[in-house]
């Protein structure tokens, strides 16, 4: 839960991917990226080129620097300017064409890099969505498009900017290193004995810095969750009066984050003044001792300056790398998680276009002792031994206590799930012999829970036939009794409804969703618990426009109404995902069973 949102990239943000092992299994994971870059490869190429040319220019950089400085020692006080001033004019073609080239190798490898990410992306939603409805239940949606966010752009980080930085520090570092070893091995053994253990020492004390400062962004994290959950359930927490309560609880959470913090601060500035003291410390002392090699003749002034600016780069690119192989075995823990998706099997759904066949179903639905358990909890069965049968243009109504399964046998019917036993028939054939989306596009749910998407009441209904014109999604509307309260509005069908807009009660949402199954003239339609949130003004309307609805199609109705139950063909009463009873509302009644019991205990009210 923590850090669920307002998250970063930091290497160490509550939510960064794992770090992935820089082995031959992990080299493969970011091998199998390949076909997504395969398409610029040879604009990788060019960039590759270039970084070559812009690392050896800047390498170039030293040196000529200390052929400048001798050449000016050697005609000191000479008055003669020559050679000096042909020594800055490549060196000032050197910083143009560095610069030149800098600019089309940073641009060609993040251009490189947002295309083919661009690609994945895409890939990875477009594979999400294909999901089946299984893979839902076990994962969470949070973490599912942080995957889509986080992960993809990780991987966008290092091929677009790690991986050259890498090339680019081997590059810095072998040039580097040769330059210092041909100017005076005596000076590079004194260097190799200072600088890399100053760098390993910055390293580890790096490491144990980012653990606290990990910390405290996880500290950090809890106190937002208290934030969040305070203010989502404001509701609660007024009506509890529990506002010094939560205070004290985001109290007490601000000042662990402040001591953490703190802590982190004062190591941090001690990082710091370990680095200036020990990196200039080494610096002076190679300084130090090269200037005693100067006056001994061993080494002259430039060599010295240009063997200092060597030692530098060599040092940063050292320095990097570490921080680099992070990033990289932070991407092979990003990569593996986006494969992970990848390779989950889809729902074979087909496109809207000629590729699917439009099936055209009469509507039967047959049940053949069915038994169901989720995926993930197998031990605990939902539906046993389950056998009904609905002809065509039925009403058949679900009854039973909650938790009873009847949801999960409308979820059977649109084949969000198959049987564990048993077969599901749809007009006398075997479930798994349509198209799941044909299947699907014969079928309209109207749920209890209504989900509006972001976008306008126009576009909501139109979700239930994407090319609808306004007249058709008007017309629907006008049978779903929707289109009173839309008029009403100023915006009419324009109006934003979803998360950002306008919020409509439950009855408006319920009348919406049944425009949108109306625009969809299923074969078969799906009432779950579509009535059972409203209030008995919406009600009324709401099951006028369910009735204009359910003519003419199989209707399965899970409901509490009795109004909506007694009109049923058949009403099947489940138990413990066992079909118990079965038969007319009068037949039911006459038995003196559940569904008797049930009647008389929810629908007194009704009939009083
Ligand atoms: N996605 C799911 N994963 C695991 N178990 C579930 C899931 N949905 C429902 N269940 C379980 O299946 C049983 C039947 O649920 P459901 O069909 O929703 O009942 P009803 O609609 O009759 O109230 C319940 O015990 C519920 O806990
Ligand atoms: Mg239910």
């Amino acid at each position: 839960m923590a850090g669920r949102r307002g998250r970063n990239r930091d290497d160490d943000s509550a939510d960064a991917p794992p770090k992935g092992k820089l082995n031959k299994e992990g080299l493969h994971t970011l091998r199998r990226l390949y076909r997504y870059f395969r398409p610029y490869r040879f604009l990788f190429s060019v960039a590759l080129v270039l970084l070559l040319l812009s690392s050896v220019t800047t390498m170039v950089f030293p040196y000529v620097i200390q052929q400048l400085l001798d050449k000016a020692l050697a005609q000191a006080g000479s008055g003669n300017l020559a050679p000096i001033n042909l020594i800055a004019a490549v060196l000032g073609i050197v910083v143009v064409a560095q610069a030149v080239i800098s600019y089309f190798r940073v641009y060609i490898f993040s251009w490189v890099g947002q295309k083919a990410i661009a690609h994945l992306r895409q890939d990875l939603y477009r594979h999400i969505v294909e999901l089946p409805l299984a893979f839902f239940g076990r994962s969470r949606v949070g973490e599912l498009s942080s995957r889509i966010a986080s992960d993809v752009s990780m991987i966008q980080d290092t091929f677009g900017t790690t991986l050259a930085e890498i090339l680019r520090g081997i590059l810095t570092f072998g040039i580097g290193m040769a330059f210092i070893l041909w100017t005076s091995a005596e000076l590079s053994l004194v260097m190799l004995l200072t600088i890399p253990v100053v760098i390993v020492a910055a390293m580890l004390f790096g490491r144990f810095i980012r653990k606290l400062s990990k910390l405290s962004q996880d500290k950090l994290a809890e106190s937002v969750t208290i934030v969040e959950e305070t203010l989502q359930g404001i509701h609660s927490v007024k009506s509890y009066a529990n506002e010094y309560y939560e205070q004290r609880r985001y109290g007490n959470a601000i000042q662990q984050v402040l001591r953490v913090s703190l802590k982190a601060a004062h190591h941090r500035s001690a990082f710091v003044a370990f680095i200036v003291g020990a990196m200039f410390g080494a610096v002076v002392f190679i300084l130090w001792y090269g200037a005693g090699m100067v006056a001994a003749g061993k080494l002259t002034v430039g060599e010295l300056v240009g063997f200092v600016m060597y030692t530098f780069f060599v040092a940063g690119s050292m320095a990097s790398f570490g921080q680099e192989i992070t990033q990289v075995q932070r991407t092979i823990g990003a990569t593996q998680r986006v494969w992970e998706i990848l390779d989950e099997g889809r729902e074979p759904i087909a496109p809207p276009d000629a590729a699917a066949p439009m099936i055209s179903l009469e509507g039967a639905v047959c049940f053949r002792e069915v038994g169901f358990a989720y995926p993930g909890a197998e031990e605990i069965p939902v539906l046993q031994d389950l056998s009904f049968e609905a002809q065509a243009g039925q009403r058949i109504a679900l009854v039973g206590p909650s938790g009873a399964g009847k949801s999960t046998v409308v979820a059977l019917i649109q084949r969000f799930y198959d049987p564990t036993l048993g077969s599901v028939l749809i007009d006398g054939k075997e479930i798994t012999t349509y198209p799941v989306s044909a299947l699907r596009r014969q079928m309209a749910l109207v749920p209890q829970d209504v989900f509006l998407f972001g976008g306008t009441i126009r576009e909501n209904i139109a979700y239930g036939k994407l090319d609808a014109g306004p007249e058709e999604i008007e017309a629907a509307a006008r049978q779903a009794f929707a289109h009173d309260f839309i008029a009403a509005f100023p915006q009419g069908y324009d109006t934003v409804v979803g998360e950002r807009g306008l919020k409509l009660s439950g009855g408006q949402r319920q009348r919406i969703a049944i425009a949108r199954a109306i625009l969809r003239n299923p074969r078969i339609l799906i009432l779950d618990e579509a009535t059972s949130a409203l209030d008995s003004e919406s009600e009324r309307l709401v099951q006028q426009a369910l009735n204009h609805l359910m003519k003419e199609r199989t209707t399965f109705i899970i409901a509490h109404r009795l109004s909506t139950i007694r009109a049923a063909d058949t009403i099947l009463v489940l138990q413990k995902g066992r079909l118990v009873e079965q038969g007319s509302h009068e037949a039911l009644l006459a038995q003196q069973g559940l569904y008797a019991m049930l009647a008389r205990l929810q629908f007194d009210s009704e009939s009083v």
